[in-house]
């Protein structure tokens, strides 16, 4: 996806972070900070489109997206969005799913992630199988300053 006059795949990802977090909670990673991550191999992107399909050079734009980390046989799903008007259509399911899939490539045996306390990602998540390891007292502060706790989850994928 780097070629010239495409999109590459840090646009593709930053289109959908700038719509996709709200800026309440301080939750959305710079271009700096995607690119630098996507350096290293350990560091897995996926998008998908409006119509849940992997995006592909010259293609429909992202609708959404998964960055992940792999190491061992663990991986850390770093964050997870999809563009507001494509929600509630699939599409969050499709991405934990094409992950568990792919991190099952790298022989990745359980998935972790962290979240905000409150986020109702958290409805998704379970249902995908993530269940409360860890509780981290409050972890994260809103633009208000107000603090919040976070919740760690893991799934298991095989
Ligand atoms: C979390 C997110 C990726 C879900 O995307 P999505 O495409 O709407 O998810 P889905 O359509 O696959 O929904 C899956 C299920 O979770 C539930 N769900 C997901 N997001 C929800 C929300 N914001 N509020 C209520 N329920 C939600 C849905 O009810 C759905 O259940 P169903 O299949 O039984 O109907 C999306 O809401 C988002 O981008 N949020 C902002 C970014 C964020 O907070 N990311 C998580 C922290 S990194």
């Amino acid at each position: 996806m780097n070629g010239q006059g495409q999109i590459d795949m840090v646009d593709q990802i930053m289109i959908v972070m700038e719509t996709a977090f709200d800026p309440h909670w301080g939750e959305a990673w710079n271009r700096r900070q995607v690119s630098d991550a996507l350096i290293l191999t350990s560091t897995h992107a996926i998008l998908i489109d409006s119509d849940g399909q992997p995006v592909i050079p010259l293609g429909p734009l992202a609708a959404g997206f998964v960055l992940s980390r792999h190491a061992a046989d663990e991986e850390e799903l770093l964050l997870i969005a999809v563009k507001p008007e494509f929600r509630g259509r699939g599409l969050g399911r499709k991405l934990i799913r094409r992950l568990k899939q792919e991190a099952s490539t790298r022989k990745t045996e359980k998935i972790f992630l962290e979240m905000r306390e409150g986020n109702p990602a958290e409805s998704l998540y379970r249902s995908e199988g993530f269940e409360t390891i860890g509780i981290r007292k409050n972890y994260y502060t809103a633009r208000d300053g107000s603090r919040l706790d976070a919740k760690t989850f893991r799934a298991s994928i095989k």
